[in-house]
């Protein structure tokens, strides 16, 4: 048994717990839900004894034992893959201990019944050592490591080589192999894709110990515990059933105490005025006071506040060329590992794509490609006009200074902003008060997903680049994000396997497997339609696997059938269309073109003449010289205003004619 007594926690004077308790028994599945920065990880510390209350008892059973996966770990542990998966955790080195101790302890043994007990313990230690695969642990370990996204001849390479999801995902090995009595998952799913999360469901669907798992993935907290834990307002809140179960009765218990609350109100009201009228009354004196005393002592039923929601907008980019990134004939390798040959990709102007493919396919090495924090071995990245990409990784700590404060961390992404824009920008995020004044390094998961988000803000890029965007974020955030990529105009790509993000955001879907890339211009749905058409078609078809493969095969076969041969004839129509469209608008592209082309050239001269006037050497020259240099400037400037004007009309004028062409 593991338990919680009476727990208060404090952080730098505000209060996380008071009162809290919690008492885990042997096949417990306990779910932890709350919002971000709740308390849900220092919960899960406080019951390991990594982190210590301020009052209150941790009881924990002799003998039992424990496996804890944090949320983020920031190093990898210098080991192979396999090296780490094995490294002994709690449960096994008790039990190695045990195999050593008991025979020793039996010789010396001399009381029969002793023997016997000693010889008894002996035989369930070597059990329990077989379930654990015995002297095969690493054949076991092998299929877990498969189970979690690792492919042969992954095992025997260092761990450091691997992006920090896998790193996790060895972690997380390690403790299903260990399986200790406990096992304590902090927010697991985050770092896998759709399939290992679904191996995971299944993993810990089979574990018979107790499980403590905290998450924010609906369908995999229905699928995996029987109790819902709440950590809400400083409260820890235990209720019976699944996740579906616990919505339902907590909402029950909201109208049960807003009913009760409205009752007690009523009463109180009744009362007041009695005493109110009859104070006078000598009477009814000793009525009215028994009436103020009962008030007194009265406890006030307090309705929970909604906690405050994150809300927030990305401020409008400026308008940039049609085609804002473009990637050509790039090739990318690591080591051995080719990922890219010969890749060709676009990202146009207010498009919204999501990545999609199987694990390890190049989808964050193509996020990186695009966003240029990886150079390509060969071929070229080119930025159209006015882009300026923003890169966010599902790695925080490469964006955050973990030893600084959040105030500090944002101020360092601010252009002109001062910094009461910094704070209230920041406050919208839910960071109030001194929140801002933290070190980035002790915030939650969530709250450093925030920091993040926020620091994008501050320096808006013309084009997003995403990856992961909504690990670690609670519903609501979540929620929020959505609400605001969608309202964003400039271009965004994105990586992600939570669905219901991609559903609420993609309007394209770009397919990445084995270095190719395919393009389904449409959203998810038509995604996963298109996929499940594919699979009828093998020639045409790429394999199905992971979540599209998944949802495809929702789609009924013979709607799919039926609908295939109209839809070719569709396409031919829908191309044809294309191609007279292209034609009609292509004096106005090639304006374009030429336009951006001297626009750029314009703003290359206008930046070094700048540099020339700024330099207190250039006025050592002489007069007509210096004169010339301003003349230029002048003339440079105002033919790079009238260009652009021109680029704004001809722009609008060929998004009209697109635009007339999709009514
Ligand atoms: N050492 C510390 N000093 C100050 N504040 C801290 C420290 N450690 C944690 N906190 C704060 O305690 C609160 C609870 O953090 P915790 O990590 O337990 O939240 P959580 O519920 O797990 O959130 P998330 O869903 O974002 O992971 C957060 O506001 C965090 O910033
Ligand atoms: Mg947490």
């Amino acid at each position: 048994m593991l338990s919680l007594d009476g727990i208060g926690k404090s952080y730098a004077g505000r209060v996380l717990f008071d009162d809290v308790s919690l008492r885990l028994v042997p096949g417990d599945r306990a779910g932890i839900v709350g919002p971000n920065g709740a308390g849900k990880s220092t919960l899960l510390a406080i019951l390991t004894g990594a982190e210590p209350a301020d009052h209150g008892t941790v009881s924990r059973t002799r003998g039992l034992t424990l496996g804890h996966l944090p949320q983020e770990i920031l190093s990898a542990p210098d080991a192979t893959v396999i090296g780490t998966a094995l490294r002994p955790g709690e449960h096994l080195t008790a039990l190695e201990a045990e195999l050593h101790e008991i025979p020793e302890a039996l010789e010396r043994a001399t009381d029969h019944a002793e023997q016997e007990r000693l010889a008894a313990r002996l035989a369930d230690a070597h059990a329990e050592y077989d379930r654990l695969g015995g002297n095969h642990r690493e054949v076991r370990a092998r299929r877990i490591l498969a189970g979690l996204g690792f492919r042969p001849g992954d095992e025997e390479r260092p761990l450091r080589s691997f992006s920090g999801g896998y790193v996790m995902r060895a972690e997380l090995a390690r403790l299903l192999i260990d399986l200790p009595d406990v096992l304590l998952l902090d927010e697991p799913t985050n770092h896998l894709d759709l399939e290992s999360v679904l191996w995971l469901q299944d993993f810990l669907a089979a574990y018979r110990g107790t499980l403590v798992l905290i998450s924010h993935d609906r369908a995999f907290l229905s699928a995996t515990t029987s109790s819902i834990v709440e950590v809400e307002g400083g409260k820890v809140t235990r209720y019976a059933g699944n996740y579906e179960s616990y919505v339902r009765e907590r909402a029950e218990r909201r109208a049960q105490i807003e009913a009760a609350a409205r009752n007690q109100e009523r009463r109180i009201q009744e009362t007041e005025r009695f005493i109110e009228r009859f104070r006078s009354k000598a009477t009814k004196a000793r009525q009215v006071q028994s009436r103020i005393k009962a008030l007194e002592k009265e406890e006030r039923i307090t309705v929970a506040k909604e906690g405050p929601k994150v809300r927030f907008r990305f401020p409008q980019p400026a308008r940039t060329s049609e085609l804002a990134l473009e990637l050509s004939a790039v090739a990318k390798s690591y080591g051995d590992t080719k990922v890219y040959g010969a890749l060709d990709f676009q990202l146009r102007r207010g498009e919204k794509t999501v990545l999609v493919g199987p694990n390890g396919a190049g989808k964050s090495t193509l996020l990186k490609l695009l966003a240029g924090a990886l150079v390509p071995d060969a071929g070229e990245r080119k930025l159209g006009l006015r882009v300026s990409t923003g890169y966010y990784t599902q790695h925080r700590q490469d964006m955050l200074d973990l030893e600084r404060t959040v105030l500090d961390n944002a101020m360092a992404c601010a252009r002109e902003q001062g910094e009461t824009f910094v704070r209230t920008l920041l406050g919208a995020f839910l960071f109030h008060g001194d929140d801002v004044k933290k070190k980035a390094a002790v915030l939650s998961g969530g709250e450093k997903s925030r920091l993040a988000l926020a620091m994008m803000l501050l320096d808006p890029p013309t084009v997003l680049l995403m990856d992961e965007p909504t690990i670690h974020l609670d519903m609501a955030s979540v929620d929020a994000l959505i609400a605001a990529l969608n309202e964003f105009d400039g271009a965004l790509c994105f990586v992600s396997h939570d669905v219901h993000f991609i559903r609420h955001v993609a309007r394209k879907v770009v397919r990445v497997e084995a270095g190719v890339v395919t393009e389904f211009p449409g959203d998810w749905e038509y995604y996963c339609w298109k996929r499940g058409a594919a699979a009828l078609h093998p020639a045409a078809a790429d394999v199905p696997a992971g979540s599209g493969g998944a949802s495809g095969a929702e789609t009924p076969a013979t709607d799919v059938e039926r609908s295939a041969r109209g839809e070719r004839a569709e396409r031919r129509r829908a191309a044809e269309a294309r191609q007279a469209l292209a034609k009609r608008t292509r004096g106005l592209r090639d304006e374009i073109r030429t336009l951006e082309e001297a626009i750029e050239e314009l703003e290359r001269e206008k930046a070094g003449l700048a540099g020339d006037l700024a330099d207190p050497e250039t006025y050592k020259r002489p007069g007509p010289e210096v004169a010339e240099l301003q003349r230029r400037y002048a003339e440079v400037e105002k033919a790079l205003g009238e260009r652009t004007d021109r680029w704004m009309a001809v722009q609008e004028r060929l998004e009209e004619e697109l635009a007339g062409e999709q009514d």
